[in-house]
């Protein structure tokens, strides 16, 4: 295969294979069934030959956990359940030891109740700290109804009343997700300057990106009026967050090297979502869209079309999500009848068929990673993690659970302790002798532990293994045009230059690939030499 144009002199972000790190989840060194910076030191080589050339932490800052971590109390330290800010210093120093780059997460659109800043704003109404946060009387004649009727991003309202310090209901304030996040106010200038130093704080320990949380939502309508159908919603998505990221990407084009501003944007309009990408604000963003949409060809083709449509003018490399922290992992969503995902519609408990699901995970993998731009890979969606539905309710601990009044499992069964290794629970997660992981682990994932899929050239690891193998040797992936193929209904076929395909089948028979020579990798078996249901093949073409 020859390269058309090499990818080498093109700032990484527009390429890399992202690996995300959910910190509680990974690995646990010290043994309290929580994971922390140590165990993914001591797993630093296995995601080198995974392949990986980022690692995105979630957050992992001193927090209650309230919402496991986005709720921050200290947003230049680590808490101690993870380890220490010393520790974090040296993981980045051995990722980077390891030509592997560091994403960190900023939560900046809200932190935790327990924030220095928000404790000075209770303690007294008079405190300037109350202008830092969205602080306003109740309605009604005693004060009684919340400012707005605004439904909350976990359920539930938006608002909490607060008692005065003489014992007296006091003012209300904002949080878009759990009460325990209050939302920050970014019209005030010291927001501003306090998360300009903060990212300053991250870039100047070695930080290569900052993942952006929530990155929609941080300015508000001041006039907070009610949600309406046709008019802009007063917390999401409002036309003066652009300045922010005007001001953010002039720090991080201020630093050596290239270093990246990924924005966590959840927005149904591609053109809106695009915005956030021109040239002078952030560098990506995660492409949820094509996250959502259904195992189906032509959702997937008119979601990767749009996806490039959109990103093209503003000159932004697209990405491609499977997975992520606050999702149904896509082996469960690809076994369901209706395989597309929405918050509003989870069908936690609906009929699963796991096998169809690892099958289609598969084909997804190949398919998202020979699609320009960059790639994100979920902890776990390597070994073929599906979705824990069984953690009993006593043992669930994400927010959402509670605060939809039950009714919302939440995402915890996506964020169950990566099986390492042995036969039984914890799976090498923890040292022996340690409490019990954090949330428990299904016993079937015996199967899936990293150690078991090992050297097995049918596993889900090698599939991942090879593919980024691939993927790294061939200039062609990563940033760069696409050219659809001619196919038949239910067939995407789709080449890079220079030289390389990809063919998806999503038809109930098996297809005979396009002219190639060589088959680089498929995703399963070609009994006869087709290409059957749910498959993908990687091809050189000339
Ligand atoms: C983002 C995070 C999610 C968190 C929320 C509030 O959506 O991905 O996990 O609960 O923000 O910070």
């Amino acid at each position: 295969m020859s390269a058309e144009r090499s990818t080498a002199d093109r700032p990484w972000w527009r390429n890399a294979v992202i690996y995300q790190v959910y910190p509680r989840s990974f690995a646990d060194a010290d043994g309290d069934g929580i994971g922390d910076l140590a165990g993914v030191r001591a797993q630093l080589e296995y995601l080198a030959r995974l392949g990986v050339e980022a690692i995105w932490f979630g957050p992992w800052y001193p927090s209650p956990m309230a919402d496991a971590g986005y709720d921050v109390a200290d947003y230049r330290d680590v808490d101690p359940t993870f380890g220490t800010l010393a520790e974090a210093e040296a993981l980045i120093g051995e990722a980077h030891a390891l030509g592997i780059r560091i994403i960190i997460d900023v939560v900046p659109n809200h932190c935790s109740g327990e924030h220095p800043w928000f404790q000075a704003a209770l303690a007294d109404p008079a405190a300037p700290e109350r202008d830092l946060f969205w602080f306003r009387p109740g309605k009604g004649p005693d004060g009684g109804q919340p400012p707005t009727g605004w439904t909350g991003n976990f359920g539930g309202g938006t608002w909490t009343r607060t008692t005065n310090p003489d014992g007296s209901p006091g003012d209300w304030y904002l949080h878009l997700f759990a009460p325990e996040q209050p939302d920050f106010n970014w019209d005030h200038p010291a927001v501003r300057a306090e998360f300009e130093d903060v990212l300053r704080f991250w870039l100047d320990r070695g930080a290569d990106g900052i993942r952006i949380d929530s990155a929609a939502l941080l300015v508000k309508d001041p006039a907070l009026p009610e949600v309406a159908e046709g008019v802009p919603s007063p917390h999401t998505d409002r036309d003066e967050v652009h300045e922010i990221y005007r001001s953010w990407r002039r720090i991080t084009d201020g630093y050596p090297g290239d270093r990246a501003l990924i924005g966590e944007v959840w927005l149904p309009d591609r053109q809106r979502f695009a915005d956030y990408l021109r040239p002078d604000e952030l560098h990506t963003a995660f492409n949820f869209d094509f996250l959502g949409c259904p195992w189906d060809a032509a959702a997937l083709r008119h979601s990767i079309d749009g996806t490039l449509a959109a990103h093209e003018p503003v000159g932004a490399p697209a990405t491609w999500v499977l997975s992520n922290h606050d999702v149904t992992s896509h082996v469960t969503r690809y076994g369901r009848d209706d395989t597309s995902f929405s918050f509003a519609a989870k069908r936690e408990g609906t009929p699963v068929d796991l096998e169809l699901g690892r099958v289609r995970a598969r084909a997804a993998a190949l398919l998202s990673l020979s699609l320009p731009g960059a790639a994100y890979v979920y902890q776990g969606e390597e070994l073929g993690l599906w979705e824990a539905e069984q953690i009993p309710p006593e043992l669930r601990q994400d927010p959402m659970y509670a605060r939809s009044g039950f009714v919302d499992p939440g995402r915890d069964g996506c964020r169950v302790p990566i099986p390492w290794s042995g036969a039984e629970p914890p799976f090498g997660f923890s040292p022996p002798g340690s409490a019990d992981p954090w949330l428990p682990q299904p016993p079937e994932w015996k199967s899936l532990t990293a150690e078991a899929q090992d050297g097995d050239p049918q596993s889900m690891l090698s599939l991942y293994r090879d593919a980024l193998a691939i993927r790294r040797s061939c200039p062609a992936l990563g940033d760069g045009p696409l050219r659809w193929l001619d196919s038949p209904p239910g067939v995407l076929a789709f080449a890079r230059p220079d030289g390389f395909a990809c063919v998806v089948n999503f038809r109930p028979d098996p297809v005979e690939l396009p002219a190639h020579q060589a088959i680089l990798l498929t995703s399963g078996p070609l009994p006869g030499g087709r290409l059957p249901t749910d498959t993908a093949a990687w091809l050189r073409t000339h």
